[in-house]
């Protein structure tokens, strides 16, 4: 604590990670069309921030660790209650609403990294996936690469397999990237209502570490 209102609550990992993150999703975003190697370097930094990012919810610093913002359903509900009725609880670190936000956006852009790097290995023979058989999907995958191609001659499903799983995790890619778009909206959204609410700038304390005890 610096002095008797104001308070440290994101500690300097926690800020630089949170505006990393920012910066590698836009860049790998950006980049999604182009067949250069910035989608895959800024793809592999958004993978090592959230592996750095779950380790320090269980060894950071207070308000860092999931303990402090995993809540229950119920405080989650009466928070929402609350946040209806116009007078949000204030919390220093996450509110019981945001600490989920925070669990959804980590995993899903897990998924959405996961399954980048399932496309890489199937595309360019290359990332942590290559030769490594997704054996409990290809059923999955070929059920779905039937239902897309029907009509498609014996030349073509000859090749399905590879086809057929590259397809499947392109799509689950897309759709993953798609739910994070609409993600960091809800969130952007939360952290600006959350701002007026209360009265105070949620983003220049994710800039300054320090936020005021209300
Ligand atoms: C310009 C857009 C963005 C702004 C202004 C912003 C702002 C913030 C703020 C103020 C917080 C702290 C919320 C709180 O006080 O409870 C936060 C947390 C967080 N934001 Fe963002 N954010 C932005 C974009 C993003 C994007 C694009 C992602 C993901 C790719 C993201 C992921 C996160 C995560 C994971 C946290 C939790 C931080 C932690 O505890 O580690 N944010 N953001």
């Amino acid at each position: 604590m610096n002095n008797q209102t104001t308070v440290r609550v994101w500690d300097i990992l926690i800020r630089l990670f949170h505006w990393s993150l920012v910066i590698s999703f836009i860049v790998a975003y950006l980049t999604s069309e182009e067949e250069n190697s910035w989608h895959i370097y800024s793809g592999y930094t958004v993978l090592g921030l959230i592996i750095f990012r779950l380790i320090w919810g269980f060894v950071g610093s207070k308000y860092a660790r999931f303990s402090d913002f995993v809540r229950s359903p119920a405080m989650v509900c009466q928070y929402v209650k609350d946040l209806r009725a116009g007078h949000p609880q204030h919390y220093l670190g996450h509110n019981p609403l945001g600490g989920w936000m925070v669990i959804a956006l980590l995993l899903t852009l897990f998924a959405v990294t996961l399954s980048g790097l399932k496309v890489y290995a199937i595309e360019e023979g290359k990332g942590p996936f290559a030769g490594v058989e997704s054996i409990e999907l290809a059923p999955i995958a070929a059920a779905y690469a039937e239902d897309g191609d029907e009509d498609e001659g014996d030349e073509d499903r000859e090749q399905k397999p590879n086809e057929a799983d590259e397809e499947f995790w392109e799509e689950i890619h897309e759709a993953t990237t798609n739910l994070m778009l609409l993600l960091i909206a809800l969130h952007v959204f939360g952290v600006i209502l959350s701002s007026r609410l209360h009265k105070e700038n949620l983003i220049k304390a994710m800039l300054t570490g320090n936020k005021n005890r209300q």
